[in-house]
Formats: structure tokens, sequence, C-alpha cells
């Protein structure tokens, strides 16, 4: 049967009617030779209409002198040729959600009279592999009259869904040649630093998907320090590779398709062609499987990470388009929004560089620029991660949203922005809102402990955990109260509770202890020092909730400050302690420097000086 199908490429290209539609096998999976010899023959051909997921690279078709001859509708504009020839109208842009083009193809709503793919040699059974480009190939097979494969020893066989039977196809074309490749985007500094910024947000275990840009390139390269992660996906990358390779990635907490990567297909060099090349480690199936919602939302903490051009104040993504031009695509973006947004712990998260291209604007806009593709509805929006940090925006009132979106804006813009959410009315006019402008949030000072089984993170605190801040103090009893202000109070007002996140992570600073999922986490501790001058001390008050005294997060959250106020250069701390608060003073005590005090209407005046560590401190009193 193999041989009877052999034929050269003109011979079998040489069936292709006029007016027909053809498609063409997807990305670095593009069958070349095949398209070089159908470009030749150009003249043949009037009005055949090409069907690609994406191309990589200009393969001649759209050039303007063939106009006449082919004509190009793409799901997805990837790579310079093939954004140029959208700009310029040699060829068209279907906008798609990936998961949907099977459908498209199977149920005939775009019909495919040839299909064109590329394929492994046939094994002993008749079988071949769509290698590194099973997208969706299978559908394109089943829905076209004619199938042309070119048959391809460089293509590798990939284990899973991605083999077709040699009796599916009516004609082969024997041609080796090297694959397509795309390498690794070069990334900047300003690249890893969101890159470190998405890990914040990966636990050990998590299941990843990464899209196509620099971004999602450089959170893979920071999450080589996680532990048995997992891969589902729709396409792997040489990034993808390399976090593989630092292992990373067991896939041993996946609760599907355990210990085995899953993707759709490959945009890499040879060294990752030849990494999936028979390697039970790596399955991969088509995107009618991948990237089904369904499939994706059985991941426990599936984590899907994207790259955008704009988020506005109120959680509306743009990616894809900006002013009207085409970018990239729908992709696998929304398909991984919905799957995520139903996984348990899954985290959805957009990133981008908090200044446009040219640097001249801010990408943490009013509202989205007139012409730019939105992808992400305020409902479904949930993490954004810039270079200054990162948000969950969801479940956040469009006021929270605006400042949330402040914080890890570029600070240059943050004052401007501010001015124009006021006038927008989304911020209150004369409303305590201060974000560190003195100071820009230091993520690095983020820290995950763990304490009674439980995640707890330690940061400092933000512009919008000002609600949080108050239903931690309205949750304390009159008792505690009393020791943490010296006195009774009856209200926290939000304008008084803004001097907490006023800070400047230098003279003002205030760490919070949190649980749960970011963004939607309790304050279960508080600390914050104070200091008048650079000689003086920096006076240090604290709090820690109810439900979790004695698991030494006192003693955590007072190190950070404690360490802070040394490295800023501050000589020592004081604080005011209540004369009945034993405990306080032996959390002092715990920090390990020798303690002076003051004891004053009923009122300890503790100072420490750094420079007097001991391993068995003093307490000296002296009275007022
Ligand atoms: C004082 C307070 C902050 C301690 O917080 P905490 O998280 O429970 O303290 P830690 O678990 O970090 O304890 C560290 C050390 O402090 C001492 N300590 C804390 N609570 C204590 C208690 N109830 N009895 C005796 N020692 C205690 C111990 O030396 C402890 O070390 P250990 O557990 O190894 O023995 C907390 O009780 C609190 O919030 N109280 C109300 C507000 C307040 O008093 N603030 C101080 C105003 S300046």
């Amino acid at each position: 049967m193999v041989e009877e199908k052999r034929v050269s490429a003109d011979e079998a290209l040489g069936r292709i009617k006029k007016g027909s539609r053809v498609f063409i096998g997807s990305g670095c999976g593009e069958p070349q030779y095949l398209v070089e010899r159908l470009v030749k023959q150009a003249e043949r051909f009037f009005d055949v209409e090409i069907i690609h997921v994406l191309s990589i690279r200009d393969p001649g078709y759209t050039s303007t002198g063939l106009s006449g001859h082919f004509r190009v509708q793409t799901f997805f504009v990837a790579g310079r040729g093939a954004r140029e020839a959208v700009w310029e109208g040699r060829a068209e842009y279907i906008p798609i959600f990936m998961s949907d083009i099977p459908r498209l193809l199977n149920e005939r709503r775009l019909e495919i009279d040839y299909a064109l793919i590329q394929v492994s040699p046939p094994d002993k059974n008749g079988y071949m592999s769509l290698g590194i480009a099973v997208d969706v190939a299978k559908e394109a097979v089943e829905a076209a009259g004619v199938v042309i494969a070119q048959v391809n020893p460089a293509m590798p066989t990939t284990l899973g869904d991605s083999f077709i039977h040699v009796g599916e196809v009516d004609f082969l074309v024997d041609k080796e040649e090297p694959l397509l490749e795309v390498g690794k985007p070069p990334l900047t500094e300003t690249d890893l630093a969101i890159g470190r910024n998405v890990a914040r947000l990966v636990e050990d275990g998590a299941t990843i998907h990464a899209g196509l840009g620099h971004l999602p390139s450089a959170a893979l390269i920071c999450l080589k320090d996680k532990k048995d992660l997992g891969i589902h996906t729709d396409m792997l990358t040489d990034s993808t590779l390399e976090l593989i390779r630092s292992g990373a990635v067991t896939n041993q907490k996946k609760e599907i398709h355990r210990k085995k990567v899953v993707a759709s297909y490959c945009l890499g060099t040879r060294e990752l062609y030849d990494f999936v090349h028979l390697n039970p480690f790596v399955e991969l199936y088509p995107v009618a499987y991948t990237n089904d919602p369904n499939v994706i939302s059985r991941h426990e903490r599936m984590i899907s990470i994207h790259e955008a051009m704009e988020v506005d104040f109120t959680g509306l993504v743009c990616a894809s388009s900006y002013r009207n031009r085409i970018y990239t695509g729908i992709g696998g973006l929304v398909d991984y929004m919905r799957g995520t947004s139903r996984s348990s712990q899954g985290k959805f998260i957009v990133t981008l560089h908090s200044l446009t291209e040219d640097g001249q604007c801010s990408s943490i806009v009013p509202g989205i620029t007139p012409g730019s593709g939105l992808m992400a509805s305020r409902a479904a929006v949930q993490y954004v991660v810039t270079e200054f940090g990162w948000t969950n925006l969801h479940g956040k009132s469009l006021r929270d949203r605006t400042i949330a979106l402040l914080e890890i804006a570029h600070p240059k813009f943050r004052q401007e922005l501010l001015s124009r959410a006021q006038l927008d009315g989304l911020l209150a006019h004369g409303e305590p809102i201060t974000f560190s402008t003195a100071g820009i949030y230091p993520t690095e000072m983020e820290k995950k402990i763990i304490r009674r089984d439980q995640n707890l993170l330690l940061r400092p605190a933000k512009p919008t955990d000002l609600r949080s801040i108050q239903e931690f103090f309205y949750g304390l009893s009159d008792q505690d109260i009393y020791y943490r202000f010296l006195r009774s109070k009856q209200a926290f007002p939000r304008e008084e509770m803004a001097a907490i996140v006023d800070i400047d992570y230098h003279y003002r600073m205030t760490v919070l202890a949190l649980s749960g999922e970011p963004g939607s986490d309790k304050i279960v501790a508080l600390g914050r020092y104070i200091a008048e001058s650079a000689e003086g001390l920096a006076e240090i008050d604290i709090a820690v909730g109810q439900d979790h005294r004695r698991l030494g997060l006192g003693q955590a959250v007072l190190e950070v400050l404690f360490e802070t106020a040394r490295v800023k250069g501050f000589p020592g701390i004081k604080a005011l302690v209540d004369y009945d608060n034993p405990r306080m003073i032996m959390l002092l005590k715990k920090m390990g420097y020798n303690m002076r005090a003051i004891l004053d209407h009923g009122v300890y005046e503790v100072e420490i000086l750094f420079e007097e560590k001991s391993a068995e401190p003093s307490f000296v009193v002296t009275y007022a």
C-alpha cells in the first residue's frame, strides 16, 4: 500500500484544483518541500485558499505577485513574515479559540479539499507520526478530500495520540529536510524580574501551561527551583525543555497523565525535537484534547501564564492586537483561562511590562487603546504581574483593582494614573490612597513560611491591604487591642489605617503575615516600625491573631522588621510595652539582644541596640 502511494511532489500537487481550499501543517511541522513546490507551480493555480493554524515563516504564497493564485487564511499570526502579510492585506486572520478549530474542520463549517502535512516514515504496521505538529492535523486529515503527506525522516516519532495510518493518506512524498526551528527568545533583566514574580505565585506540585512570548518563557526559566512540577500545555518550547532538564518537572503530582508531559505541538529547535522523539516521558495529543477546558480543569493547581500588551484599571486585558494591528492571535489563552478558573487552586496569570515597548507610556492604562484585542474580560481576570510585583484582581471591586494595578505600574506613571483614576471617578478625590512613591515594593522581601502545616506569606503591606487590616484589628480581643495601641479602641477607620499602608520600606515599614490564596488571603499577623530620623531608633509594634499565637509568627515578623531597620542603618529599635504584657517582653528577649527599659506610668519604653547581640539577653529596668 505504501509503495502505491509514493509519488513525486509535483505529481501529488498536480491534483489540486483551481478554487479549492488547502490546509497546510502548522508551525515548525510545516511540510516545507511541499509548500515550496506548490509556490513554484503558482501559475497553475487560481484562487486557491490556504488555511493554516500558524506559520512561523514567510512561505512565499502571500507575495503580492501571487494574489490571484493563493489567498491565505490563518488562525494565528506568528513571525514577522506572517504578520506583515496580514498587515498589508495579503493574508487574512480568523479569530478563534484554539479548542474550536477542530470542530470547525470536523463539522465542515470550513471545508478542506486538500491537506498537506508532514509525517515520520511509516512503521512496519503502516503508522506514521505527526511528530511535533499534532495540533489539528488529525482533524484536517479526516476532513480533507485528498491528503498529501511529506514523509520526512527528520520528523520525530512522538507518543500519545500522534499517529495516522498510511490508509488515511492519498499520496506520500519522500523528502528529507531539516525541520523549521524557533530558538529561545533573548531575555532582558526586566523579563526575568517578571519571571521571578510569576515564580512567587507557583507552588511546588503545580501543573504549568505557558503561552507564546518572552515573558512566559522568562517565567518558565524562573521556575527551576520548584519541585514536582507538571506540564500540561498546547505548546512545547526550548524554554519548557530547559525547565524539564533542570529537574523541576516530574509530573508526579498531576491528577491525570501522571509522570507524563502532555502537549500538542513543538515550537523549538532540533534539541527539543530529539528530546521528544520516542520519549515515553512526553505525550502529544490533538489540541481538541490539550485545550479542552474540562481537561485542563482536572489538574489541581493548574497555572497558565500569558503575555499581555495592556491591562486597564478595571481589569480588561489586551493581548494579540494593538491599535488595529494583529500581532498574534487568541491561540490557547481563553481555553486555558477557562480551564484554570475551574481548577482547584488554579491561577490564570497575565504578565506584562509596566511600560510600552518604546518606554514612553504605561501599559497599565485608564482604558484599553481603541482597536486593541480583548482577551480577558473583567470577570475572568485573575493575577496580573509586572516587574514591580503581582496582584490578584479576582473578586476585587473596580476601585480596589485600580489601586492594585497602580501598585504594580511603573513608578514614574503612578501619580499621573492616580489623578486620572480620580478624574474618572474610580477613586474618590481626597481618599487616603498612599502609593509608596518614595520606594518601590520590594518583591524580594516576600517570604513563604510554614506554620502548623499552613503556608503563610510574609510580605510588606500594600495599599490594597487596607480593608484586611481593618478586619484584622476588628478580630482582636479588647485586651489585645489595649496591648497593641496602649489604649482602648472601638473603631479602626480607613483614614487612620491608611497610615499603616503608607510605607516607604525605609522610615516607615509594615510587615504582614498572610494565610490563604494570594489576593483573597487573610492577615494573621501585622508588625511595623516608624523611624523619626536616620540616627534615631525605629519604634516597633506588633500583633498576632489569636489563632496563630505561639507558632513563632511574632518572632518571624519581628525578624523581618529588625533586619530591615538594621539594613537601613538605624542603630536599634524601641517598643512601648504595657507592664502587664510579659508575652511581648518574652518575645523581644527571644530576639537575642540586651534590653534596657524605662518604666513610666505602667509602660515599659524598651530599647534595643543592634550592636548588643547576646545569647543571654539582659533586661535592665529603670523607673521614671
Ligand atoms: C505578643 C505577641 C505578639 C506574641 O506573638 P506570638 O506569635 O504568639 O509569639 P511567638 O510565637 O513568635 O513567640 C516567640 C516567643 O515569645 C515568647 N512568648 C510569646 N507568647 C508567649 C506567652 N503567651 N507566654 C510566654 N511566652 C510567650 C516566647 O519566648 C516565645 O518563644 P517560644 O514559643 O519558643 O517559647 C502576641 O501574643 C500578641 O499579638 N499579643 C497581643 C498584642 C500585643 O501584645 N502586642 C505587643 C505590643 S508592642
